[in-house]
């Protein structure tokens, strides 16, 4: 049962897909996306007080402490946009504390989607990323090359993309995956996301306009 805008969590190991989803997502049904590692790299690069606090534990491929990334959030999702048109919460919660905090605020998805994709997959996805800093566009070396020699020219990789901080990454996934899951496994819908970027949004897509559907025939049988 639903209630208003679609709201919509993503989550899944550290380059499983959750961004290239998003950007889809986003584009189909125009949710406000609040991505926890977008906004606290925009912190990290405008050299804020959160950024310099954040920076060294994202480095080391750390989380970063639960307060600072659940006063960002909160802040976020209480901005009128976010009531409005919906939201897709991508990244966040990542700790058993985190899910506790949405739920004392009463801040709960109507879906909570979970990219499953195996370890060796990840390790290669995220030493081949590449990110546009101009239009934040997510590429990948030999999955996504970029569309012209001027982009390629400009693209960056992320500090915490080296393998070694891409294990310990996952390693801290997996440590909290469960605890997590547990707040949402009555709304949770796993897919299979080592499959091309478009079959995944198909699933995703379908799931969604089920969700959104429900919701108007919940509205109607008022
Ligand atoms: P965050 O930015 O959230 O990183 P992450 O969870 O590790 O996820 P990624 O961004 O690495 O991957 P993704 O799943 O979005 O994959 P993508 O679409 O890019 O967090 C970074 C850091 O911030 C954390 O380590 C932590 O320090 C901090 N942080 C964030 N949230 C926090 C929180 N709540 N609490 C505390 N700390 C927090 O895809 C990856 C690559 O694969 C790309 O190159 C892409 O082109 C390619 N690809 C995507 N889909 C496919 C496909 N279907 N087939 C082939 N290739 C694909």
């Amino acid at each position: 049962s639903t209630s208003g805008p679609l709201k919509v969590m993503i989550s899944g190991a550290p380059a499983s897909g959750k961004g290239t989803q998003c950007e889809l997502i986003v584009k189909k049904f125009g949710l406000v996306h609040i991505s926890t590692g977008d906004l606290l790299r925009a912190e990290v690069s405008a050299e804020t007080e959160i950024g310099n606090k954040a920076k060294e534990f994202m480095n080391a491929g750390r989380l970063v402490p639960d307060e600072i990334v659940t006063a960002m959030v909160t802040a976020r999702l209480s901005l009128e946009d976010a009531k409005e048109k919906g939201w897709l919460l991508d990244g966040y919660p990542r700790s058993s504390a985190q899910a506790e905090s949405l739920e004392k605020l009463n801040v709960r998805p109507d879906i909570y989607v979970v990219l499953d994709v195996p370890d060796e997959i990840l390790i290669d996805r995220c030493v081949g990323r590449r990110l546009d800093p101009e239009t934040r566009k997510i590429y990948h070396v030999k999955n996504f090359p970029p569309e012209t020699e001027e982009i390629k020219a400009r693209l960056i990789t992320r500090p915490d993309d080296t393998e070694e901080k891409v294990k310990a990454r996952l390693d801290i996934y997996k440590k909290n995956a469960e605890a997590i899951l547990s707040t949402y496994s009555n709304i949770m819908v796993k897919l299979d996301g080592n499959r091309s970027k478009e079959v995944v949004f198909k699933e995703i897509d379908s799931l969604l306009s089920q969700v959104q559907r429900d919701e108007v025939k919940l509205v109607k049988s008022e």
